[in-house]
């Protein structure tokens, strides 16, 4: 699913960024974008990585689905 129609990446290129080694928001931006152009993909690539943060911590990879992401997925 798009993440961010801007730049066009996908929650897939979020989490290869988050395994690759980003830790922050700005990090996967600059990883895939430079920086955000409107904004928006903001508050989701903030979630996946506070779920990939919690994952890690937990020791269970993805296992907290983020919130928005679920529902956009279940209304797909
Ligand atoms: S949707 Fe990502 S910067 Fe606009």
């Amino acid at each position: 699913m798009y993440v961010c129609l801007c730049h066009g990446f996908t929650d897939g290129d979020v989490r290869k960024a988050l395994d690759g080694g980003c830790r922050s928001v700005a990090a996967v931006y600059r990883h895939l974008a430079d920086r955000p152009q409107c904004g928006k993909c903001v508050p989701d690539v903030r979630c996946m990585v506070n779920e990939h943060r919690a994952g890690n911590a937990a020791g269970a990879g993805h296992a907290m689905p983020c919130a928005a992401m679920a529902q956009a997925e279940s209304t797909a």
